[in-house]
Formats: C-alpha cells, structure tokens, sequence
C-alpha cells in the first residue's frame, strides 16, 4: 500500500448558526500521489473538507494528519498544500507572469529562482509564452492554466481544486479533463478534486469518495462505484439506473415486478426486502416472448450513441434504455438481461458491512 499523505479522522463540522453538523465524523485516508475526487451534490460538505485540508477552517472535533503529524493547529501558510479555486482568484492588474510569481516574492525567493519555477510552471500548463499577457485578455480555459500554474509553483505536496471546470464550457472541460489527469501523472503528487458532475469523477479519478449530506456515503475505484453502488443515492447520482423495489429470496434469487431472476448476489436474510438496480446500457430490446420484462415503449430521443429508450412495466415502474437500435413507441417488447446485470442493494448498509459481504459472498 502506498504512503498516507492525509488522513481524517472522526472530523466533524459544525457552525454556530447551523442545527445539522455540516461534515459528520468523516474517517479517510488519502494515500500519495493518487487522483481523489470528492463527488456529491451541491452544499454535501466538499469545500467544507478542502477548506479543513488547507487550514482555512476548523474541525470542531476530531484529527487531521499530513505526512504522519496531526496538524489541527498548524496555520495554512505553514501547510503543503496549494488550492485552485472555483473562480481561480486571480489578480487582474497583474498579468500572468506576476501572478505565478505571487506567492514566490511573499517568501523572497531570488530573481533567478522566480524566474526559472514560474518558467517551469508555465510550461507545465502548456503557457509558455504568455508571461506579459494580462489576466483580461486570457480566455477561461487559460485562466484556469494560470491559477493551476500558480498552485503548482510552490511544489505543494497535494493539490486541492474546487470544482475548478465547472466554468468553463463541455468541449474545453473534456479537454481540461485530461490535461488535469495527465499534469497530475507528470508531476506525481496527490490531487483532490472536487466536483458535482459524476462524469468527471468516472473520468478522472483513482478513488472516488461519494458524499451525501456531510457524509461519505461510498469510497472506491471509478469502477466499483459504478458497478457496485451501495445505494440507491449512489446508484441514482453516479450514472443512469433504474431502481426498483424487490424482494432477496434466497441466495442468487430475486425478486422484482412480480417475477424471481437469478442473480449474483447474496448474504442477505432469506427473503429480505431490497432494492434493484439495473443499468440502462445493460438492458437489450428484444421481442415481448423472449424478455425477462415485458414493457411498453412511451419514447425515445436520440443522444448520438445511442437511443435513450423510455418504458414502463405493467406495475408502471420506468425503465431506461440506451440502444443503437431505434424502438417503436407505442408498442410491447421484452427487456433482456444477464443475472450478472441485475444489482441488488440492501436498505442502510454500512459501508463497512456492505464491503464484507461483497467480500465474503464473491470469492
Ligand atoms: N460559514 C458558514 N456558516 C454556516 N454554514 C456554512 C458556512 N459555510 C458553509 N456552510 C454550509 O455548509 C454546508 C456545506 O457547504 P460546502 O462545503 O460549501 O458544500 P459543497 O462544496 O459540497 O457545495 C452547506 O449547507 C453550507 O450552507
Ligand atoms: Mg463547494
């Protein structure tokens, strides 16, 4: 296991004015030179954590350590860190070179050794040549090169960004997308990225921690998180799902819309309730005789890839398709799919209990 370069523990957030604690009793660990991202919907408590992290906010309770050394009381100016926030904060009367160079005069580094770590950083994002511009007649994704440029020139040990795309627009985000992860792969140091968008954190990212109200409600590889969701909030906010209710009957049998299927999972009670998630990728179309589901099509729209085909099951349940084949609307078919398609979830499992059984019931 590689080094832990943060670790939260029981670190709970609360302000005066606030009933709810903001964080509640959040326990990770980051490990060196990874790419984190914090996910969750707005107001979950993410800049909350990077404000922590930074030293710009404090813990009511619990312990925070970087490189080994509880750092509660430790100023943000004496921390390895360096944050790239939301609106980059940028000085617009100084043009790009002065900016980088900020932080570098406040601690009195030489002419020459300015000049050659703001060189350095600029080549890093891929702005060399722009040193005299001003801030003013840089475009938004360049003004997001200049405040990563100024983050990284202090060769922090990990690098905070709040949602830094999220002003920039699709096409230049995909692109900023994989500058990130490659800069953060040339450079080796640990991110932590923070984002609402589900589809950056899939793209991006070594682990995933998915919050909900002041909690991680899930940790994990892109992968499992999209493969195996705990919840119905993380199967709901990471990608598309149908969610249905059913019954667990027994080991690898399930069962939902009044019919039992066979399933990969299990270590549940006999006949525990649960919900039921089924990815729309995974659903086939095919004729009413040899479907699992029988459904009637009410629409379809086209997304470029594929159809996003909207149905309902005799009991009214939805179901979303995505095909490369068109449906007809209005008419019967059947939905096919592999037991190893079907994820059943358990009402308020841990995520301690959930990776145990997952654990214990696979191998
Ligand atoms: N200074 C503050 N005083 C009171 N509540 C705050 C303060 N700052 C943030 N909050 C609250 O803390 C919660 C988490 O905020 P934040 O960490 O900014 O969420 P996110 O970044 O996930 O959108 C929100 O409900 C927000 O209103
Ligand atoms: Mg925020």
């Amino acid at each position: 296991m590689a080094k832990s370069i943060i670790s939260f523990e029981h670190v709970t957030k609360r302000y005066e004015d606030t009933e709810d604690a903001v964080l509640k009793d959040i326990c990770f660990d980051i490990e060196e030179g990874k790419f984190y991202t914090l996910l969750g919907p707005s107001g979950c408590g993410k800049t909350t954590i990077l404000r922590i992290i930074a030293g710009f906010s404090e813990a009511t309770a619990g312990d925070i350590y970087f490189d080994g050394q509880r750092i509660n009381d430790i100023p943000a100016n004496k921390r390895q860190v360096n944050t790239v926030f939301q609106d980059y904060a940028l000085f617009p009367h100084m043009n790009v070179f002065d900016n980088v160079a900020f932080g570098l005069k406040i601690k009195k580094l030489s002419k020459a050794a300015i000049q050659e770590k703001v060189m350095e950083a600029l080549r890093l994002v891929q702005l060399k040549g722009y040193e005299k511009r001003e801030i003013s007649e840089m475009s938004g994704g360049q003004r997001q090169r200049v405040a990563i440029a100024r983050a990284i020139v202090n060769e922090p040990k990990v690098l905070l960004l709040d949602e830094p795309l999220s002003a920039l627009d699709l096409k230049l985000r995909t692109d900023m997308q994989y500058e990130l992860r490659e800069l953060q792969q040339r450079l080796g140091i640990t991110f932590i990225f923070v984002t609402h968008d589900q589809e950056e954190a899939l793209a991006m990212s070594d682990e995933i921690f998915v919050m909900n109200k002041g909690k991680i409600v899930q940790s994990g590889t892109p992968v499992d998180i999209y493969d195996e969701p705990i919840n119905h909030f993380v199967a709901d906010f990471v990608g598309e799902s149908n969610i249905v209710k059913g019954t667990m009957i027994e080991d690898n049998l399930v069962e939902f819309v009044g019919k039992q299927f066979v399933c990969v999972d299990g270590g549940m009670r006999p006949n525990e309730p649960v919900e039921v998630v089924l990815r729309p990728e995974d659903l086939n179309i095919t004729t009413a005789e040899k479907g699992k589901l029988v459904v009637k099509v009410d629409t379809q729209l086209f997304r470029g890839v594929h159809y996003e085909i909207i149905c309902y099951d005799e009991d009214g349940n939805e179901w979303m398709v995505h095909s490369t084949r068109k449906a007809k609307e209005g008419s019967q078919v059947g939905l096919y799919f592999e037991p190893e398609d079907i994820h059943v979830m358990r009402f308020n499992e841990s995520e301690e209990d959930f990776d145990a059984r997952l654990e214990s019931y696979e191998e």
